[in-house]
């Protein structure tokens, strides 16, 4: 039977240069959609799914991030003085457990490969998720807990898809299926990362969240850590076909690629639209703006 999923990494060691200057002083994942920061989006899916330990991999500039998931007392005593209830509940609501979150610095951004491998002591022998905040899935059950639902059953290393269109192939890695067939649950016989058009195996590419066996570690070992060079997560997880079973797992839920600016734009007018306090106002504001 699959180990259980208690522990999750989150990256963020990022630099964040498409967000530049809005990341220059202040983290992409602290970025707001509507009001609360991506990252915050993340956690709560990971909470939501059953994860209990918190494994952050920051950066240089991301401290805002450690206090976001802190107390901040002189704020809560104000707002307790001033009886303003729910805007104490909801900073009070992201503060997890003692214990239950834990920093790890990434010293230089040298790829995602290198950001889950230094979070390898934290994790030890244990299946661990992966979640990229700026790959924002709203839907509920969330898109780790359908995954983590799966993964009981099948067990190995597991990447969440989304299809693209054939001019986005190129920026994402894409997976190989075994056979193509339209199912939620995708064998991967390989992996391609940022392929042209005409050498993609298909367009089904990888989105950012992962459940991986604890091997993943001892292949990103071996990877050299070149001087500027970038490890790549998607490499190691292919080195691992053969060894290890691998599926790709079409998530049900919208996707809003928050790493750019078009998504992060789309993430939050789609929220906001959800949201019945802001939806007339934005309806009339849209309407407004497209007869212009
Ligand atoms: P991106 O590829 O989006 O890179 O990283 P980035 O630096 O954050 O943003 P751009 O492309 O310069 O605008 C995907 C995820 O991997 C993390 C990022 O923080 C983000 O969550 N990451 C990336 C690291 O933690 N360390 C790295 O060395 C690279």
């Amino acid at each position: 039977m699959p180990g259980t999923v208690r522990k999750a990494i989150f990256p963020v060691g990022g630099l964040g240069t498409r967000f530049l200057p809005a990341t220059k002083s202040m983290p992409k994942e602290m970025l707001p959609v509507v009001d609360k920061p991506l990252i915050q989006y993340a956690v709560e899916e990971a909470a939501n799914a059953g994860i209990e330990e918190f494994i952050f991999v920051t950066g240089r500039g991301k401290s805002a991030i450690e206090d976001h998931f802190d107390h901040a007392y002189e704020l809560q005593a104000l707002l307790e003085t001033r009886g303003k209830k729910s805007p104490l509940e909801l900073v009070k609501a992201s503060i997890p457990n003692p214990g239950q979150i834990a920093y790890i610095r990434q010293q230089e951004p040298l790829g995602l490969g290198h950001a889950v491998w230094c979070a390898r002591n934290f994790v030890g022998s244990e299946p661990v998720a992966i979640l990229l905040a700026d790959d924002l899935i709203h839907v509920e059950p969330g898109c780790l807990k359908q995954m983590i639902d799966t993964y009981k059953t099948v067990g190995g290393n597991m990447l969440a898809l989304a299809e693209v269109s054939s001019e986005d192939v190129s920026s994402y890695g894409i997976i190989e299926p075994e056979e193509e067939d339209g199912d939620t649950l995708v064998k991967v016989k390989g992996l391609v990362e940022k392929p042209n058009i005409s050498d993609a195996p298909s367009n089904l590419a990888i989105i950012g969240r992962y459940i991986l066996q604890p091997q993943i570690f001892e292949t990103l070992n071996s990877f050299e850590l070149g001087a500027g060079g970038e490890i790549q997560l998607t490499d190691a997880i292919a080195r691992q076909i053969g060894d290890e079973p691998l599926y790709g797992f079409r998530f049900k839920g919208q996707r809003f690629d928050c790493g750019s600016q078009v998504g992060f734009l789309e993430a939050n007018i789609s929220l906001a639209l959800d949201r019945p306090e802001l939806k007339t106002s934005i309806v009339d504001f849209l309407k407004k703006i497209s007869r212009t």
